[in-house]
């Protein structure tokens, strides 16, 4: 009996390791239940472990499996729809108002957005840089180490990393993807000293320990870093797929 009761702490820790947290089952009610019955030691140990493996499966696990490809494809989705929505109210502003107005648009859209997007139960979300302008967006021990692997990447390895960690005794599914550098970017992030005196004086006022400026197009810039707790995190899941987020 303590042997199965074994076998089915283990499977039931292997389980939530990659799938959803299994709910507690307390199996130990049907143990006893089985070993104060008529039948042969041999059934009683055959039929608890039959019960305690079809428990785990079925009902410990919650019957569902969410893939780490599942939770990476719903991270990439919230950033895509964080990255569109910025670039295009960017973009709009340079062009209607140019680039010293369009400054105001970086630094209230961008941690308006982040707001927005970690306010889904479970869920954060930022942009992240090791050369920052807003100290805000420092990156932390894990991010850092991501960015460094993330730009020393050949080209043809992808531009996103995913990894499950643990923060604060709660598994984080943690989702980093690259910014590169494009055309419109360098009217801000480009070289300082092809930057109007304009410019320089609204960045100085707003951010002087900036280090976000003299990139070239196609260089890293930092990533979208998306954390999800689980199983908090999990609840968004279905909307954020059926694109309503
Ligand atoms: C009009 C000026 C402007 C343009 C153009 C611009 N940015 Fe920024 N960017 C800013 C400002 C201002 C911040 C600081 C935002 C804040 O306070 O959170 C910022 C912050 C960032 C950050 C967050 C990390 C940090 O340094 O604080 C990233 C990443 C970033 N920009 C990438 C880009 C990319 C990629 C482009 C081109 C698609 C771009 N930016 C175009 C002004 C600009």
């Amino acid at each position: 009996m303590h042997f199965c009761a074994s076998i089915f702490t283990i499977s039931n820790v292997a389980y939530s390791k990659d799938e959803l947290p299994c709910k507690t089952v307390d199996v130990s009610l049907i143990f006893i239940l089985l070993e104060g019955g008529a039948m042969s030691k041999l059934i009683q140990i055959w039929a608890s472990c039959a019960i305690g493996i079809i428990l785990i499966a079925f009902i410990g696990c919650g019957g569902k499996k969410v893939a780490d490809s599942d939770l990476s494809r719903a991270a990439g989705k919230v950033v895509d729809n964080f990255s569109n929505e910025l670039r295009n109210e960017l973009y709009t502003a340079i062009e209607d108002s140019g680039v010293v107005w369009a400054v105001r648009i970086c630094s209230e859209k961008g941690p308006l957005l982040s707001a927005r997007y970690s306010s889904i139960p479970g869920w954060s979300v930022r942009r992240v840089s090791i050369r920052f302008r807003n100290p805000e967006n420092a990156p932390d021990d894990f991010e850092r180490e991501v960015l460094q692997i993330l730009e020393n990447r050949p080209a043809n390895a992808g531009d996103e990393y995913f990894r499950w960690t643990e923060e604060g005794g709660k598994k984080t599914f943690r989702f980093l993807k690259a910014i590169k550098v494009k055309a419109t970017c360098l009217n801000c992030h480009g070289p300082r000293d092809k930057f109007s005196a304009d410019l320089r004086k609204v960045l100085d006022e707003k951010y002087p320990n900036d280090q976000a400026y003299d990139f070239g197009i196609d260089d890293y810039r930092g990533a979208y870093s998306v954390k999800i707790t689980w199983p908090d995190g999990k609840v968004a899941l279905d909307s954020i797929m059926a694109a309503k987020i």
